[in-house]
């Protein structure tokens, strides 16, 4: 008989769903027990000595997550992998930080589940992961995802939490990366102590600087007493350092000698404080091409990106749209005293369809309104209309290449393209484009855009409305250069 490649030990109440991975994984060479609760499983793991369990988390009496640890603690060298047919980021991270190796999702993608297998099996060396007890963390600002791409992000925060290395979160806007600096903190050792974020692009330099280091009293007129910086209100926690990338020269160079001597000089002072705060960075450019084109130091940039979070805009994870409505409209209808539960499917389908410019908020916003102005609690074609009529101008962009655009034509498309977005609503268009009226009626008549025929446009209560309305084509008119 064939040496086996080692011992699985699967847990898991549904009967069927053991039975089949069973089969599996005895086809591929592994010694296969089962087990359908924790207490039967652990019995299982004191006769067998597997080198895998393999552990679901919902199960009637003790849950996957509550068995966890204490297969970890009896037996420190298990590798655990966890299944469940549940999307949370909570369980996920939680079982990251309790030492399971993997987190697989049902129905089981047999690829994935042999790859790990392989993996742990053929790892010589293994690194135990810290093992701790905590409270569930609070339900408030949790992460909904559904997509490879955003369990990996969870694994990843779970890993990284506990280790003070600076993580640097990149995305578009609105993908989510204040909730993942929130979820790292969260479920880090210092979760006890205070996040403090800073917006990097907000203020001017010599304001910056102050916010962040703090100063003595009297160090620049107007300061009529000592202020600490956030650094020092983060002391014990974490600093959340918001639109890095426009950090200017000088205070590029102050924020390296924190990272690399964890102190800092308030302004006026001395003597340098010490900082134990942990960096987390968040941008929505791309740094490695400003630094590329000498707008970001280098030596700053490597110190930020020990660990790179890259969030993928919603467009590129759709599979995620239908759970995210579930969770917004939830948290919506808390917000607002409301109970709007129900979308009609071809509103589902118009969601998933839209190519979301401004990820999940925008999301987001969308269905505020939706519920703001829906007389019931179904929420139909009409209240998301602009989405659903939206023929996104993305495969018009697209035909021309990029390098062909001049940066007119490309603020020319994307005002057209929110404007298209929105109905040509104009409050929610300058709350998009982060413009104010004034602004979009002077960019709306410097372009030459005209609202297509049929379109209400709250525009038109203007004195400079758009003019010429008697062209009816609002195409993009774009110049090749
Ligand atoms: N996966 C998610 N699950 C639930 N809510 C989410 C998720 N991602 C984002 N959100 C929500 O979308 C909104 C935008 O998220 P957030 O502020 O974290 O984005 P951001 O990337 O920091 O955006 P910006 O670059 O504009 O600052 C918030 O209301 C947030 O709660
Ligand atoms: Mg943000």
């Amino acid at each position: 008989m064939p040496t086996k490649k080692g011992c699985i030990l699967i847990v898991d109440d549904d009967i069927a769903s053991c039975r089949t991975l069973q089969l599996h994984l005895r086809t591929e060479g592994y010694d296969v027990t089962i087990a359908h609760s924790v207490d039967q499983g652990l019995a299982a793991a004191h006769r067998q000595c597997p080198e895998l369990v393999i552990l679901d988390i919902r199960m009637p009496g003790k849950s996957g997550l509550e068995g966890l640890p204490e297969f970890k603690q009896t037996f420190p060298h298990i590798h655990v992998i966890m299944i469940t047919a549940f999307h949370d980021m909570d369980s996920t991270i939680e079982a990251m930080q309790h030492g399971a190796e993997d987190y697989i999702h049902k129905p089981i993608d047999i690829d994935e589940l042999d790859n790990t297998t392989a993996r742990i099996f053929s790892a010589d060396g293994q690194t135990i992961v810290e093992t701790r007890h905590e409270d569930k963390a609070s339900q408030l600002n949790t992460m909904v995802a559904r997509s490879h791409a955003m369990k990996e992000i969870f694994k990843t925060i779970g890993l990284v939490a506990n280790s003070p290395v600076t993580v640097l979160i990149t995305g578009e806007s609105g993908t989510g990366k204040e909730l993942v600096a929130h979820a790292i903190h969260r479920t880090s050792n210092n979760a006890r102590g205070p996040f403090v974020a800073v917006n990097c692009a907000a203020l001017v330099e010599t304001l910056l600087e102050s916010d962040m280091f703090g100063h003595e009293k009297g160090a620049f007129t107007g300061a009529v007493s000592k202020q600490p910086g956030k650094f020092a209100l983060a002391e014990n926690g974490a600093i959340f350092l918001d639109e890095i990338g426009e950090l200017s020269p000088v205070m590029q160079a102050k924020l390296l000698r924190v990272l690399q001597e964890k102190e800092f000089t308030p302004i006026g002072a001395k003597m340098p404080q010490h900082s134990n705060a942990r960096v987390i960075a968040a941008t929505n450019v791309d740094l490695a091409a400003q630094v590329r084109k000498g707008l970001f130091r280098e030596d700053l940039y490597y110190r930020l990106c020990v660990v790179t979070i890259h969030l993928p805009p919603l467009r590129e994870r759709r599979e995620d749209i239908a759970d995210l409505v579930h969770t917004l409209l939830a948290r919506i209808n808390r917000q607002m005293n409301r109970k709007v539960t129900q979308l009609s499917s071809d509103v589902i389908s118009c969601l998933e369809k839209y190519d979301w410019p401004g990820n999940v908020r925008e999301l987001a916003n969308a269905l505020e309104k939706a519920v703001a102005l829906c007389p019931g609690n179904v929420i139909t074609q009409n209240l998301i209309g602009n989405i659903c009529d939206t023929t996104t101008p993305t495969s018009d962009v697209e035909q021309i290449p990029l390098t062909e655009w001049s940066l007119e034509d490309i603020k020319k498309a994307h005002v057209l393209r929110v404007l298209k977005t929105t109905h040509w609503h104009k409050g929610h268009t300058c709350e998009i484009l982060g413009v104010s009226r004034p602004r979009l009626r002077r960019m709306i008549k410097h372009f030459g855009l005209i609202p297509p025929e049929g379109i209400q446009t709250d525009l038109e209560d203007d004195n400079d409305q758009v003019e010429n309305s008697s062209n009816k084509n609002s195409g993009l008119g774009l110049v090749k250069k």
